[in-house]
């Protein structure tokens, strides 16, 4: 397609010097393949956009394809068989369809990095799949990925933690065991040691209402840890492993992986002294409030100041982030640095994006912050601390429970059942949040976020597994056809395929229910770049559901398996299932979502 692009936009550019050429995607394949707005260019020239379409149309030849004015367009329109060549080569070869070569960008992506001793709810879900989905889209279209995990483990809440944990832990329960004594009231699987440490930190939240003297407690035990007080770092590693171990468990469940899930805030640690000096040598670093540390960015139109140190000289989540943006100068010289973080932060990255860029030009334009909106309950906002929060674990457990009642009802002999269930139940809450445009707030209810019907995951999945079924009746080496050359795993953005054979007759593919598969499918490759511009999968999302339904009208209409098709018919049409099940397949794999073979 892209060559075809290329000889449309060399036509129109000499019949038209001068002028920017900027094609289009039609409304639907039977209008045509791409398209030209000719208000522009109408425009320059004095001309009625329609006049000039169709004296365009009249003018402009190209081989295989029709060119034909509708109103102010000029769309081209590829022959049947041609447009089902075109993108059955694309689909059926080795390279990963839509993909770029690498292109020496170097992207970070900084996502996920939830807070230690706090348990994951449906709100981290967003940054981690947002984020994960970023990453892989990137690396697919040849950017090198750098994905960081900037864990929330360090600050003013360890010194929370350690303080409740002296005040009552150690003596009621000194190894956060499992059997304390409300252990009863838990349900079993939040039973574990960093439930424990959460309860503490809502409990001190509690006290310290009453007891402001504990806040004091606190502070100090934060300072110790940052002095490098050996107890207060013993409790502090011991408190990060207990997260770290629940939150592996959830990342290796929905398919993401980190590059560093070390460079937490705790790795800055070190570089916070000599980032506040650079700040202070650049003539940046003054004197706010009660002695606080500031950098004022008035100049820069942001009314408050970067809080960068305490009155206390303790750092701030500012000052790492300072520190960071720093380092992954240093280490990665990266070109852009994506903070997929929700949007109750914007004015926090404003600041940290102003500071960098008076203390060093070189970063600008480079930060990017990719807010995302929140999710609440239908009472309100979610609070950790008031404990009215949806677990994450407990969502995916639902959708997948959920998808197990309807098997079980519909197809209680499926093979490897609870896989299937689980890649559903993963597949509707991932593909539901990436559906939805990332900045809008999004109220959670359970039938909305675990919807099974409509414009879901499970209907995309759906359609692969139909494939994949007739694949397998069709006999032959069909359905390997449709199998990745090995498991797909998260370190890679590519499910690799091997080459398929495209049959030499086409004109199986001539109706119209073909026509417009092929047609969707030729979306995809600008789905992707939207994706990746747009820092969300919401345009992926859209696009593969539109595969989808074209793939349920090209299966409903033109017989596949049917016993009076011509062997050339029967060929061609299992051709262009085995590149409808590799798009879909490659496609819910960049989402971070898995396509069962059957369900
Ligand atoms: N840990 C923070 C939180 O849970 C998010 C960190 C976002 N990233 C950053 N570079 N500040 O709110």
């Amino acid at each position: 397609m892209e060559q075809v692009k290329k000889a449309f936009i060399e036509a129109l550019a000499a019949a038209l010097p001068g002028q920017e050429i900027i094609l289009e995607r039609p409304r639907s394949g039977e209008m045509g393949d791409l398209a030209y707005p000719c208000f522009k260019a109408a425009k320059a020239l004095g001309k009625n956009p329609a006049q000039l379409a169709k004296d365009l149309a009249a003018e402009l030849r190209l081989e295989g394809a029709g060119i034909l004015a509708a109103g102010p367009y000029l769309n081209l329109r590829l022959e049947p068989a041609t447009r089902a060549r075109i993108l059955l080569e694309a689909l059926l070869g080795t390279r990963p369809y839509g993909s770029g070569d690498p292109n020496g960008e170097v992207v970070i992506v900084e996502y996920s990095s939830p807070n230690i001793a706090k348990l994951f709810t449906i709100g981290h879900l967003r940054s981690t799949m947002i984020g994960h989905a970023q990453a892989q889209v990137n690396r697919y279209l040849g950017c090198e990925v750098v994905r960081i995990n900037h864990l929330g483990d360090w600050g003013t809440q360890f010194g929370t933690l350690l303080a409740a944990y002296k005040h009552w832990a150690e003596a009621e329960n000194p190894a956060l065991e499992l059997d304390f004594p409300w252990a009863d009231e838990i349900p079993e699987k939040l039973r574990s040691p960093l439930y424990r440490l959460f309860q503490l930190y809502v409990r001190f939240h509690g006290a310290e209402e009453e007891d402001p003297a504990l806040r004091e407690e606190a502070r100090d035990w934060f300072r110790r840890l940052e002095e490098g007080d050996p107890e207060a770092r013993r409790l502090w590693s011991w408190f990060r492993e207990i997260s770290l171990r629940t939150f592996n468990r959830i990342y290796q469940r929905l398919g993401v992986a980190f590059d560093h899930l070390e460079m937490g805030e705790a790795f800055y640690q070190d570089q916070l002294v000599p980032a506040m000096r650079r700040l202070e040598e650049a003539g940046l670093l003054v004197e706010g409030q009660n002695g606080a540390r500031i950098v004022d960015l008035e100049d820069v139109g942001i009314a408050t100041p970067c809080l960068v140190q305490k009155a206390d000289g303790a750092s701030i989540y500012a000052t790492r982030d300072l520190a960071a943006a720093m380092y992954r100068k240093e280490t990665f010289h990266f070109d852009r640095c994506i903070y997929v973080v929700g949007a109750d932060q914007i004015l926090h990255f404003q600041q940290i994006f102003a500071v960098m860029t008076k203390l060093d030009p070189w970063f600008q334009g480079r930060m990017v912050h990719t807010p995302f909106g929140m999710i609440n309950l239908p009472e309100g906002k979610m609070s950790t601390r008031k404990g009215n929060v949806i677990f994450l674990e407990d969502v995916l457990d639902e959708a997948v429970a959920r998808v197990t009642a309807i098997i079980d009802e519909k197809n209680p002999d499926l093979p490897a059942k609870a896989e299937v269930a689980e890649m559903l139940g993963l597949g509707a809450v991932v593909f539901f949040n990436a559906l939805n445009d990332r900045v809008k707030s999004i109220t959670f209810t359970w039938d909305r976020v675990i919807a099974l019907d409509g414009d879901t995951g499970p209907y995309v999945q759906y359609a692969h597994a139909r494939i994949c079924s007739v694949l397998r009746k069709a006999g032959g080496d069909w359905a390997d056809l449709a199998r990745p050359v090995q498991a797909p795993t998260p370190d890679s953005a590519v499910v690799a395929y091997g080459a398929a054979p495209l049959p030499a007759d086409l004109a199986g593919l001539a109706d119209a229910p073909a026509q417009a598969l092929l047609f969707e499918l030729a979306g995809l490759p600008d789905a992707l770049r939207t994706m990746a511009r747009e820092n969300m999968a919401t345009a992926l999302a859209r696009q593969l559901l539109s595969v989808a339904k074209a793939f349920s009208g090209f299966y409903t209409n033109c017989p596949i398996l049917w016993a009076e098709n011509t062997a050339e018919v029967r060929d061609a049409r299992l051709a262009l299932c085995v590149a409808t099940a590799r798009a879909l397949r490659q496609g819910l794999f960049l989402m971070g979502i898995q396509a069962p073979e059957e369900m």
